[in-house]
This record gives structure tokens, C-alpha cells and sequence, in this order.
């Protein structure tokens, strides 16, 4: 069946539609972070650049909002370019920098309105053109005051950059080697106060995490689905909820 003959709420991988009241009454996850992947497998099987899906993934990303405001979700984390993706060829690097940049300026003002507040996990380096960590910068800016929602963008991010950077600097601080612990260290991450991750939603069939909040994700509950990012609306959103609602939690204890 060709994708332009399903009916509405019919992504293929998605078994069915959810609403926020489905979900409601179960635990609601404190943190929900999101491997937004398979744009460039959605733009293949339409015969489209990759590019396309990437454009694609715009109105994802808005309706997982959405979804998460829905249901009161306080902090959600996007994986949007990791430390990994400059590999991509210089045309798509390009484009996904342009793309994180427009993205920015056509959507800030609507997340501000909605109360979300917007902030950057990653490395500000050179690889980064200036223009972008501009609009960075006056999205952090514009939305700082929010508190009905931190959504954090994971942009030239890595979980070991993240890592390394922790350790140096506590290195740079001069701590001692007795008192470097998990304290220390989680206190040096990019965001101290934002809590672990309790669930993690990855799209496009791929099982892995791909240097997604490698620290922060020690106890989290993983929910993968086939759905391909530019596809994925809020209903996947509740239906990862769902299954987080079915696992039990017991960080290394017993029930
Ligand atoms: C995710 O989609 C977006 C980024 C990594 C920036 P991909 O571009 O990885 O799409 P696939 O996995 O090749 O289908
Ligand atoms: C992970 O997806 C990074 C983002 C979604 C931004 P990738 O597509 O880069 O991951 P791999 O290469 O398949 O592991
Ligand atoms: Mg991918």
C-alpha cells in the first residue's frame, strides 16, 4: 500500500491512535527523552533527498510537544545532531544546521507562548556556525522564564563528550581523587538540575542509544518503536507512555 493511501493515525510501525486520556491516570514520566530517527529512511521511501525528512521532522517535533504539555510532562530532552553526525556528508551537515537555525526562529515564538522553556545540551565549537548558537542564544533568551516545560535540544551533543567534559573540569577545579564520586560528576554535567531520564523513546526500529545521555540514562526505561521520526505524533508519544507505565521500576533492588 502506498503511505498516501493510509488513513490518519496509520504510520506504519504504529499499532494505534492514543489520546492523552488513555494515559492520564497511570504514572506520568518526570523526563522523556527522544532519539528522533529514520528521517532520511522516510525521505527514501518516498523517493525524496534525505533532506526532505529532515524537513519532515519539524512538525514531529512540535506535536511530541504538544503531547508532552498534554500530559504535563516537565522536561523533555530531543536528540537533534550528535557529536557523531559530522560524518554525514558537508551538504546534509549544511542543511541540518540551516534547518536547526530556521527551525529556531520560525518556532521559538510559539514555544514561548506555550510556556517551554528552551535550552541546548552540547558542544559549542567551531563546527557550529555562529549564526546558529545566535538564534540558540535568543531562543535560551526569549524562553528563560518558562517553567511549564524545559525542553532541552541535544545539538553537537555526545554522551562521552559530555562525560570528558565533566572531568575536566573537575580536574581543572584541582579535586581530589577521593572526592571525585557520582555526586561530583553529575554536578559537572551540562544540567545538574534536570532529573535522569525516566523514559526514552527511540523511533526507526534501531535498538541502540548511539551516545544519547549515556550517564543520565543508567536506570531508564527504553521504548523502541518502528515508527519513522517524521511520522511519530503525540499518540506514539502516549503509546511509549503506556508501556512505561507497564514496566517496574527497581534499580537494582527487589519488589
Ligand atoms: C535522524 O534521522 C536525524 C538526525 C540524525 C539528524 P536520520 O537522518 O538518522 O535518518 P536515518 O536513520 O538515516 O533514516
Ligand atoms: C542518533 O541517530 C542521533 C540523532 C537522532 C540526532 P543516528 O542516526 O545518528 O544514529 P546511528 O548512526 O544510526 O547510530
Ligand atoms: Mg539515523
Amino acid at each position: 500500500m502506498h503511505d498516501d493511501e493510509l488513513e490518519v493515525g496509520d504510520a506504519p510501525g504504529r499499532d494505534e491512535v492514543l489520546t492523552a486520556a488513555d494515559v492520564a491516570d497511570g504514572p506520568i514520566p518526570v523526563h522523556v527523552a527522544c532519539v528522533m530517527d529514520g528521517n532520511g529512511r522516510w525521505a527514501a521511501r518516498r523517493g525524496l533527498p534525505r533532506t526532505e525528512g529532515h524537513a519532515a521532522g519539524e512538525a514531529a517535533l512540535l506535536d511530541a510537544v504538544e503531547g508532552a504539555l498534554e500530559l504535563g510532562i516537565p522536561w523533555i530532552t530531543m536528540y537533534a545532531f550528535s557529536t557523531e553526525n559530522w560524518r554525514r556528508p558537508p551538504e546534509e551537515v549544511r542543511y541540518l544546521m540551516g534547518f536547526n537555525e530556521s527551525l529556531l526562529m520560525r518556532r521559538r515564538d510559539e514555544l514561548n507562548e506555550k510556556g517551554v522553556r528552551i535550552r541546548f545540551a552540547g558542544r559549542r565549537d567551531w563546527r557550529v556556525p555562529k549564526r546558529v548558537l545566535k538564534r540558540m542564544d535568543e531562543s535560551i533568551e526569549l524562553t528563560k522564564g518558562n517553567r511549564r516545560c524545559t525542553l532541552t535540544m541535544a545539538f553537537n551533543y555526545g554522551g562521552r563528550a559530555e562525560i570528558v567534559d565533566a572531568v575536566r573540569e573537575l580536574v581543572r577545579d584541582g579535586v581530589k581523587p577521593e572526592k571525585v564520586t557520582e555526586k561530583a560528576i553529575r554536578s559537572h554535567l551540562y544540567f545538574p538540575d534536570q532529573p535522569d531520564p525516566d523514559l526514552v523513546i527511540r523511533t526507526s526500529g534501531e535498538h541502540r542509544i548511539s551516545n544519547f545521555l549515556l550517564w543520565q540514562l543508567a536506570y531508564s526505561e527504553l521504548v523502541f518503536t518502528e515508527v519513522l521520526w517524521p511520522d511519530f505524533r503525540r499518540s506514539d508519544l502516549f503509546a511509549g507512555v503506556r508501556d512505561f507505565q507497564r514496566r517496574q521500576r527497581r534499580y537494582g533492588g527487589v519488589t
